[in-house]
């Protein structure tokens, strides 16, 4: 059985998205097969990667309803060389859908169990909101890795992240958080390395080494469709996705 990770942080644009996108792909590029797994009505993960969200047969949205179906349905091949389930706007509704339902929160769980071990790694992309659809993604996870935005007190954020995650181990006991991302480190700033200080005091090995710029083309590179390193190859952000990438294997052992 793969891992399953949600790039969780309840905060908004921390660099979930970014950070699934491009771990996911400079993983599959060492050879991993990889499904990413949009869980956000928002879509950008869908829409980064090149697939139109308005243009979708088959979406999470079919996934979360109907989990005993599985997942490959509605899962896609990409260009990218990592297989997604997509999300649309759609999804927004499915959350009032899903409250009434019996086993609510195990839904995605449900659906995985039965495609999940065709990977090697299935990494998450869910909502910054702590609803509903966070709660699948981190009772079907088995461990949880957080990008931290180097620019704010996010660090202030997780204890929240923590309390979240200990009441979905009521649901998934074996869920476990396995590693702080360092995002969006501008070295012109005094805040920047005054974050990064405290997350390694406070977390020490948690954190990763590999630490991912500021870079103006990680932000571009989701309007043209690309994973960072088709959009600027050997740029200092793809070479971080890459050292990323060998990070994760190297902590999870294969
Ligand atoms: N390292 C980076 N440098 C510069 N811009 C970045 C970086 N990482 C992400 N961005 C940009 O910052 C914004 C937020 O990033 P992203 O969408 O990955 O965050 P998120 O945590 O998924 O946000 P949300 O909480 O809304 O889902 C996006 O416009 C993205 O392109
Ligand atoms: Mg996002």
């Amino acid at each position: 059985m793969g891992q399953i990770i949600a790039l969780a942080m309840q905060k908004g644009g921390t660099g979930k998205t970014t950070s699934t996108l491009n771990l996911g792909v400079e993983l599959a590029h060492l050879g991993k097969k990889v499904l990413l797994v949009d869980i956000d009505p928002q879509a950008n993960l869908t829409s980064g990667l090149g697939v139109n969200p308005n243009d979708l047969k088959y979406s999470i949205y079919e996934v979360l309803l109907n989990p005993a179906k599985g997942t490959a349905f509605a899962t896609l091949e990409t260009n990218a060389g990592v297989d997604l389930i997509p999300s649309n706007l759609i999804l927004a509704g499915a959350e009032l859908e899903l409250a009434g339902k019996i086993g609510r929160e195990l839904m995605l769980r449900k659906a995985l169990s039965k495609t999940a071990g065709q990977y090697d790694y299935v990494l998450i992309d869910p909502p910054p909101s702590l609803g509903l659809f966070t709660i699948n993604a981190l009772v079907a996870a088995g461990s949880v890795i957080t990008p931290v935005q180097a620019q704010t007190y996010a660090l202030q954020a997780l204890p929240q992240l923590e309390t979240t995650i200990a009441l979905a181990k009521d649901l998934n006991q074996e869920l476990e958080m396995k590693g702080l991302l360092i995002t969006m480190f501008d070295r012109r700033t005094s805040l920047s390395p005054a974050v990064e200080k405290q997350a390694r005091q406070q977390y020490g090995e948690l954190v990763f080494k590999s630490i991912i710029p500021d870079a103006t083309r990680l932000a571009e590179a989701p309007a043209y469709g690309q994973p960072i390193r088709v959009y600027a190859p050997g740029s200092a952000a793809a070479t971080a996705y890459a050292s990323l990438a060998q990070e994760v294997i190297m902590r999870y052992g294969s």
